[in-house]
């Protein structure tokens, strides 16, 4: 029996990996030019982190993939990595020492959603929070950082939607607005909908469902029903972005599907793609729910696997091919200096290098790193001991160019650098 990866889940190996790998650094060489460091925090998290009161997201309603231990613990695996940081500062008491924590996270997580095209089961995602200090300078830092790695990436076009959800107060005026609106249309609207109204009307605006989609157009804008502070703050970001020359595209309708977040919400776009890249937001209360204790915070995170597909529908390719080399010795004799020639290469390059230690035939191996795209081989055998020298030979020019055995750290490290500036 063949036992296939789960649905929504996928192996991740060659130059796939590569490029995961070099979007991945590059994500995290800027959010540590920003100040942030690393949190690495568990996948397998009790349930009640996430499932927190009244919750009405699609997330922990019906996307969790939730298990009981054999100490019958409720636990889940992180749909996302928000609360996780946030238990982890509280727990730590690092909020107590510091006066600003920059974390950023890379790692899996997992939703049980319907695998689509941009939407698997387990993803990777790459975050930032900014905890610990209330200030729009924060929001403003998390978007712009969130904006350059977008730009840094090669992404010609980026979109930023973006929206205020207001304070606890304003999001309660918001609220009864909707489910007045919304009262006289529930009848006719899908069943997410109608327990949407009984536990946040604000969740409705989410509906993808196309025929409610035309009642939600004609819903109040939560603009509306901000209170001062509220539209102040909104204000003020929306200033700062414009001299920061971000440009944005104000969604009245952007709520984003999880429950924690007051004031501004925001989600990044691509190539005039209809799904985010990135999405986030700030959030004042989600500690107090956690740890009873007041600390806000602001942050994003991007989907990596969104992001490799979108790179990839504008050629945006990051990574150059590696270069490899496949040492082939023709006896066992001859391993000893097949070791020696491979550690003076891996010394002096980044060149992926391999011993081939397979008992085959020359020419089959010849066949072989011809399909597997070799760039250079090296056969070894009592005539290259004898004469103290290698043969490299280049797979693609065919051109063979003899080094003695004193020259091959000299001659691999001008191949390299000849290479890199390429
Ligand atoms: P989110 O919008 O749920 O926000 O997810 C952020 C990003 O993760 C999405 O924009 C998308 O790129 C990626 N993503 C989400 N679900 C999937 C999936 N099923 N398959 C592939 N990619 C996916 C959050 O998770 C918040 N924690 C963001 C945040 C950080 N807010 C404040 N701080």
């Amino acid at each position: 029996m063949k036992i296939q990866n789960i649905k929504g889940t996928q192996d991740i190996f060659g130059n796939t990996a590569i490029q995961y790998q070099k979007i991945e650094n590059l994500l995290i060489t800027l959010a540590e030019k920003y100040g942030y460091s690393e949190f690495r925090t568990p996948i397998l998290e009790y349930k009640k982190l996430f499932v927190r009161e009244n919750d009405s997201s699609d997330i922990v309603q019906k996307q969790m993939y939730c298990l009981y231990d054999m100490g019958k613990r409720e636990l889940a695996l992180r749909p996302e990595g928000t609360p996780g940081v946030m238990r982890c500062v509280i727990n730590s008491n690092l909020y107590k020492n510091i006066s600003r924590i920059k974390a950023y996270y890379l790692g899996n997580f997992f939703r049980y959603e319907r695998p689509k095209k941009f939407s698997y089961r387990q993803f990777t995602q790459f975050g930032i929070e900014n905890i610990g200090n209330d200030n729009v300078y924060c929001d403003i830092e998390t978007i712009l950082l969130g904006f350059n790695i977008l730009k840094q990436l090669g992404f010609k076009k980026i979109v930023l939607k973006i929206n205020s959800l207001g304070d606890l107060e304003s999001q309660k005026k918001y609220k009864n607005k909707l489910k007045n609106f919304f009262a006289s249309h529930i009848n006719c609207m899908c069943a997410d909908c109608k327990k949407r109204f009984l536990q946040n009307p604000m969740r409705i605006l989410d509906c993808k469902n196309e025929e409610d989609k035309k009642i939600i157009k004609n819903a109040p804008k939560i603009t509306d029903s901000l209170n001062n502070n509220s539209l102040l703050k909104f204000q003020k970001i929306l200033d700062l972005l414009k001299k920061l020359k971000i440009t944005y595209v104000i969604d009245y309708f952007l709520v984003r599907g999880l429950d924690y977040y007051t004031h501004i919400v925001y989600e990044f776009f691509v190539n005039n793609e209809e799904t985010a890249v990135g999405g986030g937001g700030h959030y004042d209360y989600l500690a107090q729910e956690i740890g009873e204790i007041e600390l806000t915070g602001t942050g994003f995170s991007f989907g990596i696997e969104r992001i490799l597909m979108s790179l990839q529908k504008e050629n945006l390719i990051l990574c150059a091919k590696e270069i490899n080399i496949e040492i082939i010795p023709i006896n066992t004799n001859n391993f000893e200096k097949c070791f020696s020639v491979a550690e003076k290469i891996r010394k002096n390059t980044n060149f992926k290098t391999d011993i081939i230690f397979e008992k085959q035939k020359i020419k089959t191996l010849l066949s072989k790193a011809q399909k597997n795209e070799t760039d250079f081989i090296i056969i070894i055998g009592d005539k290259e001991e004898k004469n103290k020298n290698i043969t490299v030979k280049n797979m693609k020019t065919k051109e063979e160019i003899t080094v003695s055995d004193n020259e091959i750290e000299k001659f691999f490290d001008s191949l390299y650098k000849n290479m890199d500036q390429k």
